[in-house]
């Protein structure tokens, strides 16, 4: 119980970030000269919440690990149990085109890289036309997911509990479609007879369309990149956790993104969720 209240103040403290974070974005959407350990292009604004975050996480007691998608390797935070691993703005290309962006918190109890039946709680927070969490705490599969407002004081308001709609609506799929490999192409060909195309190139932002309507985002194994592009410890875990505790599925593409192995910190995997059904069909499909 005590390890599950240490969350739950992981997910607090980031809340109570989000106003600062979302207050400094107008002046940081310049790129640096700089690039993360992915490979991508590093916005100021990628920095400052980082920085932000490390401070604001890494100081609570129940932290000893911060880890985030902007830096090489974890910082030793204290003697805290939880190792925190975090996006700080995921999506931030969005920023040019003022366009949703997310951070994304995961929740390990245990060192990092950590697989996803490790974590304790997740959650994202939406910086859309109003500033929302989406948050769960306790083990996979225990742990039901809410919608909370984040108010400018950074507290939370709950919402209410997420459940996927059963009848499906939406589908986002990440990569080009010349590049995605030929089964997941015939999938992409049956779904899009069925579901209407929502794709902003935010996952947070997708994946929070697929909770409100229902449906499937992926960012598949494309062919010039066979792990995809999105990573396990800062993104793949995280939204497989949400997903599923709203009562929906995860694949890398042959089973739960949760069970994955986790090899080393910046690993990318092939993410799928949504809906049950679409997701069985998925991996029928990859076969
Ligand atoms: O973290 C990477 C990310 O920004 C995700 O939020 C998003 O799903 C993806 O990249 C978008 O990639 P692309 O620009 O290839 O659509």
């Amino acid at each position: 119980m005590e390890r599950l209240d240490a969350a739950e103040s992981v997910l607090d403290a980031a809340a109570a970030a989000a106003p600062e974070i979302r207050a400094g974005l107008p002046g940081r959407r310049r790129y640096l000269d700089e690039e993360n350990p992915s490979g991508e292009e590093v916005l100021a604004a990628d920095v400052f919440a980082d920085d932000l975050l490390e401070t604001a996480l890494g100081d609570l007691d129940a932290v000893g690990t911060y880890a985030s998608e902007e830096r090489a390797s974890a910082v030793d935070t204290g003697d805290g149990p939880l190792s925190v691993a975090v996006d700080p703005l995921d999506g931030s290309s969005n920023l040019e085109s003022n366009n949703p962006m997310g951070t994304v918190v995961a929740v390990y109890d245990g060192t990092l890289p950590a697989a996803g039946r490790d974590l304790v709680a997740a959650g994202f927070v939406l910086y859309g036309p109003v500033t929302t969490m989406v948050a769960g705490v306790g083990a996979p599969g225990e742990a039901d997911v809410y919608e909370y407002l984040v108010t400018a004081d950074g507290d939370r308001e709950e919402m209410g509990v997420i459940a996927l709609p059963d009848d499906p609506t939406v589908y986002g799929f990440g990569g080009r479609v010349p590049d995605w490999p030929a089964d997941f192409a015939a999938y992409v060909d049956e779904v899009e007879d069925e579901l209407k195309l929502r794709y902003g190139g935010a996952m947070i932002a997708d994946v929070s369309q697929v909770l409100s309507y229902g449906g499937v985002f992926a960012y598949p194994a494309l062919e010039s990149a066979p792990n995809g592009k999105l990573r396990l410890q800062f993104e793949g875990n995280p939204v497989a956790y949400l997903v599923e505790g709203a009562g929906g599925r995860s694949s890398d593409g042959t089973g739960p993104i949760l069970d994955v192995t986790a090899t080393d910190l910046h690993q990318r995997v092939p993410v799928h969720v949504g809906n049950a059904s679409l997701i069985e069909r998925l991996e029928s499909a990859l076969q």
